[in-house]
C-alpha cells in the first residue's frame, strides 16, 4: 500500500514515516499541500495522511483541490487537539477520517486499516456488479427478463449465419442496437456496419444513395459508391423498411437475388456480398396485405424474424435500466451518481412506457440534468408519469355526458390502471366477467 504522508513539521514527519513503514506501508513524504500535488501525478498513491496546519498549501486546501479534480484517494486529515471546526469542515470536503495531534500510533494504524478494509469492499462490490451488469446486458442491450433474453438467444443464433433478418418492433424498443449486436456476433465483425434510414431519406436520393451512380448520370453528378458497395463484406441496415416506395422495392429486391448491384447510368452490374438487416415500427404483413409492401420482398427479408418487445412487456427490466442509465448519465455529465427513491422506480416500472426505452433514458437524462439533488424523488417525475393524467383520467366526467360514454371511460381507464387484468376490473366495478368482457367488445376496448 502506498501512502503519501504530508507534514511540515520535521520531527513529526520521520516518525510518522517510520512507524508507516515498519507497519509495512511504502510511505512517500512532502512537506506542504503545494509539494503533494506533484507527488500525485504518477498515480501510484492509495492513501494519504495530510496534517491541516501547513505553509503554501494547508491540509484542507489540498483536499479541497483535488477532490474538486476529481481525485478519489482516501485522505485523513491530522487537527490541533480541540479543532472540532476544522475536523467538521474536512469531513464535509471529503475526508474519510480525522485524527486529533498529537497522534496516537495506535489510532492513526486503525482508521488506516478500517480505509484499506473500506476500500477493498468497495472494489469488491464494483466488480460484482460489473460482472452483474455482464449477465444482464448483451452487447449493449439491457435486460434480464424472459422476452429479452429470448432475443439475446436469437441474435446468437443468427450472428454467425448469413441470413437476412427483419427486426421488428414499436419505436424506441432498441431495434438498432439488435442490429447492431447481430454484426457484432458474427464474423462480419470487423467490416463496415452501414446504416440508411429509409423515413430520412429523399426518395429521389434513394437510388443513387443505397446504389452510387456514375459520372454524367444527372447533371453534376461524379463517380459516387452507393451504401451496398460501402458495405460490401459487411453488414447493410436498412432501417423503417416499411417507408421504401415501391420502384425501390423491386431494386432492392433484385440485388437480394442477384446479389449484384448496377450504379445509377452504368450498365455494368457489379457483384456484391453484404449481409442485410431492416428493421420496421410496421407491422410489415399488414403492409402486404393492404399492397404498400411487395410481398415477394417481404419473405426475402423475413427469413429469420426478431420482435424487440415493448418496455411494458418486459417491466422486470425497468429497474435495472433504471439503475445502468443513472450511472451512465452521471457519469457522462462527470456527476457523483445519484441514487433513486425506490418509490420512483416502482411508478415508473408501472407506467406504460409508449415511447418504449427511449423514453425512459431520455425521461432519467432530463430528471438527472435538470436537478441538483442527489436522490430523485416522485416530485422529479413529470404529471403524466406520476399517474396524474386530471384530462384524461380523474377528471373525466363532464356535465351532460352520455352514460355509454361515461361507462366505456370507466371500464377503459379501470383496465389501464389494472394493467388490462378484465377479472380485476370487473370485480373492481361490481360487474361479472362475462359483462366486462360483453362490454369490452361493444366498446370496441381491444
Ligand atoms: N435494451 C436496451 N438497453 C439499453 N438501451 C436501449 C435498449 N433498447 C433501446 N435502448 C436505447 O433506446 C434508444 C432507442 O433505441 P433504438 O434506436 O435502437 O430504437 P429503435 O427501435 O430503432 O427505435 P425507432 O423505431 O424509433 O428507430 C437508444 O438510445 C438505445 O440506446
Ligand atoms: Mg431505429
Amino acid at each position: 500500500m502506498n501512502v503519501l504522508l504530508i507534514e511540515d513539521d520535521d520531527s513529526s514527519r520521520k516518525s510518522m514515516k517510520r512507524f508507516m513503514e515498519s507497519k509495512g506501508f511504502s510511505v512517500t513524504t512532502s512537506k506542504n499541500g503545494k509539494e503533494a500535488l506533484g507527488e500525485l501525478e504518477n498515480g501510484e498513491i492509495q492513501l494519504i495522511v495530510s496534517d491541516k496546519k501547513m505553509p503554501q498549501m494547508s491540509g484542507i486546501e489540498f483536499l479541497k483541490k483535488i477532490r474538486e479534480d476529481g481525485i478519489k484517494i482516501p485522505v485523513i486529515i491530522l487537527t490541533a487537539f480541540g479543532d472540532i471546526d476544522s475536523a467538521v469542515n474536512a469531513m464535509q470536503l471529503g475526508a474519510s477520517h480525522y485524527i486529533q495531534k498529537p497522534v496516537h500510533p495506535d489510532d492513526l494504524l486503525l482508521k488506516m486499516n478500517d480505509i484499506i478494509e473500506r476500500e477493498k469492499l468497495t472494489s469488491e462490490l464494483q466488480y460484482l456488479r460489473k460482472e452483474l451488469d455482464k449477465a444482464t446486458c448483451f452487447n449493449e442491450i439491457i435486460g434480464k427478463s424472459a422476452p429479452i433474453r429470448k432475443v439475446f438467444d436469437k441474435i446468437k443464433m443468427v450472428g454467425a449465419a448469413k441470413s437476412t433478418v427483419l427486426i421488428q418492433g414499436e419505436s424506441g424498443t432498441g431495434k438498432e442496437l439488435v442490429a447492431r449486436a447481430i454484426h457484432k456476433c458474427g464474423p462480419r465483425k470487423s467490416k463496415p456496419f452501414v446504416v440508411i434510414n429509409c423515413a430520412a431519406m429523399p426518395e429521389t436520393l434513394f437510388e443513387s444513395e443505397l446504389f452510387g451512380h456514375v459520372k454524367g448520370a444527372f447533371t453534376g453528378a461524379v463517380d459516387k459508391k452507393g451504401l451496398f458497395e460501402e458495405a460490401n463484406y459487411g453488414t447493410l441496415f436498412i432501417d423503417e423498411i416499411g417507408e421504401l416506395k415501391r420502384d425501390v422495392q423491386v431494386k432492392l429486391l433484385r440485388v437480394i437475388e442477384n446479389k449484384t448491384i448496377t450504379r445509377v447510368g452504368a450498365t455494368v452490374e457489379k457483384s456484391i456480398d453484404v449481409r442485410l438487416l431492416a428493421a420496421t415500427n410496421r407491422c410489415l404483413e399488414n403492409e402486404v396485405k393492404s399492397g404498400n409492401f411487395r410481398s415477394d420482398l417481404f419473405y426475402r427479408l423475413n427469413v429469420v424474424c426478431i420482435n424487440a418487445p415493448p418496455l411494458r412487456e418486459r417491466k422486470e427490466d425497468i429497474a435495472l435500466m433504471i439503475r445502468v442509465f443513472t450511472e451512465q448519465i452521471c457519469e457522462e455529465n462527470n456527476m457523483a451518481v445519484k441514487t433513486v427513491d425506490p418509490q420512483v422506480v416502482d411508478i415508473l416500472t408501472n407506467y406504460s412506457w409508449p415511447g418504449n426505452v427511449r423514453e425512459l433514458r431520455n425521461l432519467i437524462e432530463s430528471i438527472i440534468v435538470l436537478s441538483s439533488k442527489e436522490r430523485i424523488a416522485v416530485d422529479d417525475l413529470p404529471a403524466n408519469v406520476r399517474g396524474e393524467t386530471p384530462d384524461d383520467e380523474t377528471l373525466f366526467f363532464k356535465p351532460g355526458m352520455s352514460l355509454a360514454e361515461l361507462e366505456k371511460k370507466a371500464i377503459l381507464f379501470t383496465l389501464k390502471r389494472l394493467n388490462e387484468n378484465r377479472s380485476k376490473t370487473a370485480e373492481a366495478l361490481g360487474v361479472s366477467l362475462r359483462t366486462i368482457q360483453r362490454k369490452i367488445n361493444d366498446y370496441e376496448l381491444q
